[in-house]
């Protein structure tokens, strides 16, 4: 069968760079493909291709101005942020990054992607320097926890000179990743996934608690995605500072308690528990409501274990799929397989420790998926496509079982 974007409304937006001349191909790629596309140029964009062109490719009256008086009469950019059913970004500036990172709506693409609930995808493309800029990275890493598609950039010549990454994704690649989404959009539409993410505190005293480094983000990277795949998600939340992932119902919750309280009244209506969170396994046995205070003493703390949540979610009588994590700092596979097996689960996700740049505390990660009888290893990749790959494994199973 042959892909296409038939009768998809594609917004796409342009910014100013050399690259911009790749969009004109993009957008005839996605013409040809039975996108409608709608062209929105920011105001460096056209220093570098006129609107003309995008309009001869688009069929469509190409829009720039924040401030069109005709336009705006018929509230213009609140009419563009409902006729995008995706919107691409394609070059997408350090600038732009920056603007959408922050939430500003200071000219027509950062309105519009504010006014806009569609998914956005990017295709970044800038000088080196400032795609390695840690600016630029942190507002990367905003959008990507908010469930933007990032495509490319590509490493290699630049036209100013340089050498590196910073070159945008070919607009095959692009047209490639909106069809994979198309197909992948629904594949978990009616189902309800409920996940946990993140640490637990538990407290000694009004002052202090016990914690571990668990920032949410490999949690919140699923939520995005199920509820990107159409999936009524519920998102219940340890302590962290992320934003809730558009479409996702959020539940807060500190301690490992709480977590356990919230999962139990809330599993029943779904099909799925992913337990991404990293519950303390102990707390305090007596905690303190007032400050302990300080003395020359040594103080020892007397711990008490936690309820085992995942557990007992797949001990329930009508248990949903239970898909668990492991994280581990040595012999991580044969550890992982052994809480498979203990806790009961259906799947669960194996994934280091202890090793920079994976796991806890950041954006990439690596993870081995393994069940009763078999494993996968996923490559390592940032924990936004893991989060996919890992629900296009759930959503495949939830279809072998006829659920
Ligand atoms: O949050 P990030 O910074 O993105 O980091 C992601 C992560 C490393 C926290 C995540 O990928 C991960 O591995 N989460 C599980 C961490 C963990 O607690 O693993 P564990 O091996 O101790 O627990 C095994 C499983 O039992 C987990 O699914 C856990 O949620 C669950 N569990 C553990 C203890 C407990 N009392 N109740 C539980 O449900």
């Amino acid at each position: 069968m042959t892909e296409t974007l038939k009768g998809s409304r594609i917004l796409l937006g342009v910014c100013g760079g050399i690259a911009a001349y790749k969009a004109c191909e993009l957008t005839r790629g996605l013409r040809e493909l039975g996108a409608e596309v709608q062209v929105l140029m920011t105001v460096a964009a056209q220093q570098f291709v006129t609107p003309m062109t995008f309009q001869a490719l688009s069929g469509r009256p190409v829009r720039s101005d924040l401030w069109d008086p005709l336009a705006e009469a018929a509230m213009g950019h609140i009419e563009l942020a409902r006729f995008a059913e995706h919107m691409v970004i394609a070059p997408a500036s350090a600038d732009c990054l920056a603007r959408l990172a922050h939430g500003l709506a200071s000219d027509l693409l950062s309105t519009v992607c504010l006014a806009s609930a569609a998914p956005l995808s990017i295709a970044p493309a800038m000088n080196q320097q400032m795609w390695r800029h840690p600016a630029t990275k942190a507002n990367l890493a905003q959008l990507l926890q908010r469930g933007v598609r990032c495509i490319g950039p590509e490493t290699g010549a630049q036209a100013c000179g340089d050498h590196g990454p910073g070159r945008m994704a070919e607009p095959s690649q692009i047209i490639a990743d909106l069809l994979a989404q198309r197909a992948q959009a629904r594949v978990l539409a009616g189902r309800r996934i409920l996940i946990s993410a993140g640490p637990t505190y538990e407290d000694i005293d009004p002052a202090r608690f016990i914690g571990n480094r668990s920032s949410g983000r490999m949690g919140f990277a699923i939520a995005a995605a199920a509820a990107a795949m159409g999936a009524e998600t519920t998102l219940i939340a340890g302590p962290v500072a992320l934003a809730t992932p558009a479409g996702a119902r959020r539940i807060d919750v500190r301690s490992a308690a709480e977590m356990h309280a919230a999962v139990l009244s809330e599993v029943g209506a779904n099909e799925v528990f992913i337990a991404a969170a990293a519950v303390a396994d102990y707390r305090p046995s007596t905690p303190q409501s007032r400050k302990i205070k300080r003395t020359a003493q040594a103080l020892e703390l007397s711990l008490i274990p936690n309820p085992d949540i995942v557990a007992a979610v797949a001990a329930l009588p009508n248990r949903p799929l239970v898909v668990g994590f492991a994280a581990e700092t040595e012999d991580l596979l044969v550890h992982a397989r052994s809480k498979l097996e203990r806790k009961h689960l259906d799947l669960i996700c194996a994934n280091q420790i202890g090793v920079a740049g994976t796991g806890f505390e950041c954006d990439d990660n690596q993870l081995t998926l393994l069940w009763p009888g078999g494993e996968r290893a996923l490559a390592p990749a940032p924990k936004t496509e893991l989060a996919r790959a890992l629900l296009l494994e759930i959503a495949a199973r939830l279809a072998q079982r006829g659920r």
